[in-house]
């Protein structure tokens, strides 16, 4: 019956880390996946989430059981407040429904599973930035959903194409999806400011589309987690209908755990609260089918520290070290490269921000420098600055030089 079923390709991103994984050059470099390591090139379990982890195992009442299908309420509720913000509106006024995903994959694919199946038919295209995280393409192919581009990243400028943007967003049908990166964009580093912003959300007002957030990085691109989800805020304040996807991986370091949310925020109005019982209603079935209910430990670890001042307040301290270093690492990549004269600009890699930095080198340099220099990242150039440390940035930056003037 499968014999005609062809090979796929292997993930880029997986298959990047498995070939560094295996190569065993001393000074090999991992700047692949988007997961924070620490100085010393290693995982960093967040003190914070050692605490809570600690509180969890001394529960004499902890057990096994089935979380409900919309997962753990105290992580949602929680999720939900942190993502809107603890005064919003949508919260107020009972028009956010919130259920617990496998991460922000498992976030993203809900949705695009939820708008599949309750738009109006032939389902409007999704727009996703160009160019996006990987997975985005792959996700919403596998729900069948139509999928389009919006000019995102300008080459020439290193810097965010407004205009582009705005004129493709413009002539786009009605009730067209939006995928926005809330913040950190992955893989440029490059985000809307928040006059941007404003300009984007008058867009979606004014064509009558519908954004999808991707939140994977609250923490990650200011510091500050309110500043983080400006956007999202200020979406909801205006008043637009939404759905976001939140990912606790990265800004609690729960990788492995798969702990996330989605959110729906209905549009104010009279019927907005019956029409967020519905729409949680359907989530539910479709949660049902897809997974049954969600798996318990990362979100009772995020829950612990969500819901406890203390603990709130010592995660924002880890999440200063995780965004601090990994600015510190920007300052001194650039600062190496000015050193060597690298030929170029190289303003961006201080002026981008979050997790990662969009080098601008050609993919033929990208496989250059790993052959040559056994420095690892994708192949559109992107790399995870958290992989830099102060042992290997020098080291970096001469790999960079080296395949620039080559
Ligand atoms: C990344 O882009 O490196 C991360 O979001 C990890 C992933 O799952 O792709």
């Amino acid at each position: 019956l499968f014999d005609a079923v062809p090979q796929a390709p292997e993930d880029p991103l997986f298959g990047l880390m498995a070939a560094y994984r295996k190569d065993t050059h001393e000074k090999k470099v991992d700047l692949g996946i988007g997961a924070y390591r620490d100085n010393n090139a290693k995982p960093w379990v967040l003190p914070v989430v050692k605490k809570a982890d600690k509180i969890l195992r001394d529960d004499p009442d902890l057990n096994h059981e089935y979380l409900p299908i919309a997962g753990l309420p105290e992580f949602t509720l929680a999720a939900q407040k942190l993502i809107l913000g603890p005064d919003s509106p949508a919260i107020k006024e009972g028009r956010a429904t919130s259920l617990q995903t496998i991460s922000g994959t498992g976030a993203v694919h809900l949705g695009g599973l939820f708008l599949s199946r309750f738009l109006p038919k032939p389902t409007p295209a999704i727009y996703l930035s160009n160019p996006t995280w990987a997975n985005h393409n792959q996700i919403f192919t596998n729900i069948g959903m139509p999928i389009k581009s919006y000019p995102y990243f300008s080459a020439k400028t290193k810097m965010l194409d407004l205009d582009g943007l705005l004129s493709t967003l413009k002539a786009a049908p009605e009730k067209s999806i939006v995928l926005l990166h809330a913040c950190a964009h992955n893989p440029t580093g490059v985000d809307p400011t928040q006059d941007q912003w404003k300009q984007i959300a008058e867009v979606c007002r004014e064509r009558s589309l519908f954004p999808f957030f991707d939140c994977a990085y609250q923490g990650f691109a200011s510091g500050d987690l309110a500043t983080d989800n400006w956007a999202i805020r200020y979406f909801v304040e205006q008043g637009l209908e939404l759905i976001i996807a939140q990912s606790f991986a990265k800004n609690f370091g729960l990788y492995g755990e798969r702990a996330g949310a989605f959110h729906f925020v209905a549009a104010p109005g009279s019927k907005a609260q019956d029409v967020t019982k519905r729409v949680a209603s359907q989530l539910a079935v479709l949660q049902r089918s897809e997974i049954s209910n969600p798996p318990a430990y990362g979100a009772r670890i995020a829950s612990i520290v969500l819901n406890d001042k203390a603990l709130f307040a010592e995660w924002e301290e880890d999440l200063r070290t995780m965004s601090g270093r990994i600015i510190e690492m920007r300052k001194s990549l650039k600062a190496e490269l000015d050193k060597l004269d690298t030929p170029g600009n190289w303003d961006h890699i201080t002026s981008q921000i979050g997790m990662f930095s969009f080098t601008g080198i050609s993919e033929a340099q990208v496989l250059a420098i790993r052959e040559k220099w056994h420095v690892y990242m994708t192949k559109n150039g992107r790399i995870s600055m958290a992989g830099l440390n102060t042992s290997n940035v020098k080291y970096v930056a001469e790999a960079l030089d080296d395949v620039v003037r080559h």
